[in-house]
């Protein structure tokens, strides 16, 4: 369960970039978070990863205060709180496999958990055949798909997307959001941050809007306006 309460987030430039943000987003939930250019998304997600800490207010995850965790417990909430961006940000020297097994030796995972774990990831995301290929072989479609994969191999409760189809063609982006939405369907969380407004009408999902940093709308079944 992610819970802010009243954040506000000012950068040190003086942009108040989130106004008293008070929201919940339940276990299991699919969450598009729309809104235009400079609307506060981005800084949304950031402080779901803790990569941004809020100047007032709480950002709890599963009860925990994000600003009050100790250091010891940072690798602890990557583990449960997984992120994908626009660009991949794949290592362009590194196979598929490699780049997914990346995520787990960075965190100590033993041989035979890669071993299992990075092969039922890429079933998952439909990439086995590809395990062998470096990203510039595929198609900006299936580099996403790497991202997914990398992203889901710790298993993670909550997987967040900031704008993850900006990069694609509107049928690439609507399969990849239908991967979500199986992904989502498998227990996951998901907090989707776009301006793909064709998305976001086609899925009816919850949709929370911001602009100017303030929800302006947060509504189930909705579409984008
Ligand atoms: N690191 C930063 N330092 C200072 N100001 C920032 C920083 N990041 C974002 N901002 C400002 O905060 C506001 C919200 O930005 P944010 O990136 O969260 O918007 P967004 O909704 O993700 O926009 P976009 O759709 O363009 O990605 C904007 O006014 C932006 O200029
Ligand atoms: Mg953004």
């Amino acid at each position: 369960m992610i819970v802010l309460h009243n954040v506000c987030k000012t950068y040190p430039n003086g942009v108040l970039a989130l106004d008293n943000v008070d929201l919940q987003i339940p276990e299991r939930d699919f969450v598009f978070l729309v809104g235009p250019s400079g609307a506060g998304k981005s800084t949304f997600i950031r402080l779901l990863i803790r990569e941004e800490l809020p100047t007032s207010g709480r950002v709890f995850i599963d009860g925990q205060d994000l600003a009050r965790l100790r250091r010891r417990d940072i690798p602890h909430l990557r583990r449960k709180v997984s992120v994908i961006f626009q660009d991949f940000k794949l290592l362009p020297h590194k196979t598929v496999f490699e780049n997914v097994a990346f995520a787990l030796e960075v965190s100590g995972y033993a041989r035979a958990e890669v071993q299992q774990l990075v092969p039922e990831t890429l079933d998952l995301v439909g990439l086995a055949d590809k395990a062998d290929r470096y990203p510039n072989l595929l198609s900006g479609g299936e580099q996403q798909r790497v991202a997914i994969a990398r992203a889901l191999v710790r298993r993670p409760s909550i997987l967040v997307a900031d704008e993850p189809t900006g990069n694609l063609d509107q049928d690439t982006a609507a399969q990849t959001v239908q991967l979500l939405v199986r992904i989502n369907a498998l227990g996951t969380t998901i907090v989707f941050a776009t301006h793909n407004s064709e998305l976001v009408n086609t899925m009816r999902r919850r949709v929370i809007a911001l602009e100017g940093g303030h929800i302006v709308r947060d509504q189930a079944d909705a579409g984008y306006e």
